[in-house]
């Protein structure tokens, strides 16, 4: 089992009751358990007693019923995501990563999201929105709102700074002066109009689309909206790589496609007035000197 692991007074607290982990084998299969006194969860390596795992620092290792090893960690959020039920397609962590930092969500930004789905794109938000952010879901199917809750409160507990809004989003956004809407949902051209009067001037529409033919309509809806400037589309290709003694080389399988972005900025004065130019990848900053 190796030597124990001292846990020092400014290290995270022990695995506790109620918290998820992740359980790790040494081919890198994952199992993700909620920690439960008296509960047992089976891994490909065979069962492990919550009991066991429960005051154990992050990162220890236990032994199985099989007497073999397993990593037992908190997840990072993406392990969640990926392990966590779901009802819905999900925004793969390899595009949520992107949509953070394309979109420029930021701590305490004020954000709508259309629609809530899994919660999967919703917790990635919550957690760079933080405790002064505000976060409104728009979700039209009650039973995919009750597994999303789910999900989130599994994770995060249920945060203040959330609101789900069972209501369809095509109706119109109610919210104002926001600073970021995200769109996953089979219509965004439709969201245009209603995310131009909720946006503040500066804001940023960013929208996900599996299909090219969704983000052809939403960018000739940005454009005929004058509403908005430095309209890109782009998409996120991973590639992991096998790196073992002499075997380095990309992994046999990748995922081929998941979807489009669709970002665009919010401007005072329309886009004719001004004659902005979309924004092309590689073209899109002047950096001075
Ligand atoms: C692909 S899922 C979203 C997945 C989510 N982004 C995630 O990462 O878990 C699309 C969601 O949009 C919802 N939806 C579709 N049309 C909608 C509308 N008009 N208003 C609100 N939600 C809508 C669907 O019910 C579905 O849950």
């Amino acid at each position: 089992m190796g030597a124990p692991v001292t846990v020092s007074p400014g290290s995270p607290p022990l695995l506790s009751e109620g918290e998820p982990v992740l359980l790790l084998d040494r081919q890198g299969r994952r199992t993700l358990a909620t920690l439960r006194a008296g509960r047992t969860v089976h891994t490909h390596r065979g069962a492990v007693r919550h009991d066991d795992l429960i005051g154990q620092p992050d990162g220890a290792v236990v032994r199985t019923s099989r007497g073999d090893r397993v990593i037992v960690t908190r997840p990072r959020l993406m392990d969640y995501v990926l392990e966590m039920p779901r009802t819905t397609s999900l925004v793969y962590p390899k595009d949520a990563a992107f949509v953070l930092l394309w979109a420029d969500v930021f701590p305490g930004a004020r954000v709508v999201e259309a629609g809530l789905g899994s919660g999967a794109l919703t917790l990635a938000l919550l957690r760079v929105l933080g405790p002064h952010g505000s976060l409104v879901c728009y979700e039209i199917r009650p039973d995919f709102i009750a597994r999303a809750q789910a999900n989130l409160e599994r994770f995060f507990g249920y945060p203040p700074t959330l609101l789900i809004r069972e209501r369809d989003v095509y109706q119109g956004i109610l919210e104002r002066d926001l600073d970021r809407v995200i769109l996953d949902l089979p219509e965004p051209w439709r969201v245009v109009p209603s995310a131009a009067t909720a946006l503040r001037s500066g804001g940023i529409l960013c929208a996900y689309t599996p299909s090219i033919v969704q983000v052809q309509q939403t960018v000739e809806a940005l454009r005929q909206s004058g509403a908005f400037a430095a309209i890109e589309t782009l998409e996120v290709l991973y590639r992991p790589w096998v790196v073992r003694g002499d075997v380095v080389r990309p992994e046999q399988q990748m995922i081929g496609h998941t979807g489009f972005l669709t970002l665009a900025r919010r401007i005072a004065t329309p886009a004719d007035a001004l004659e902005v130019p979309d924004l092309a990848p590689g073209e899109d900053v002047d950096v001075p000197g």
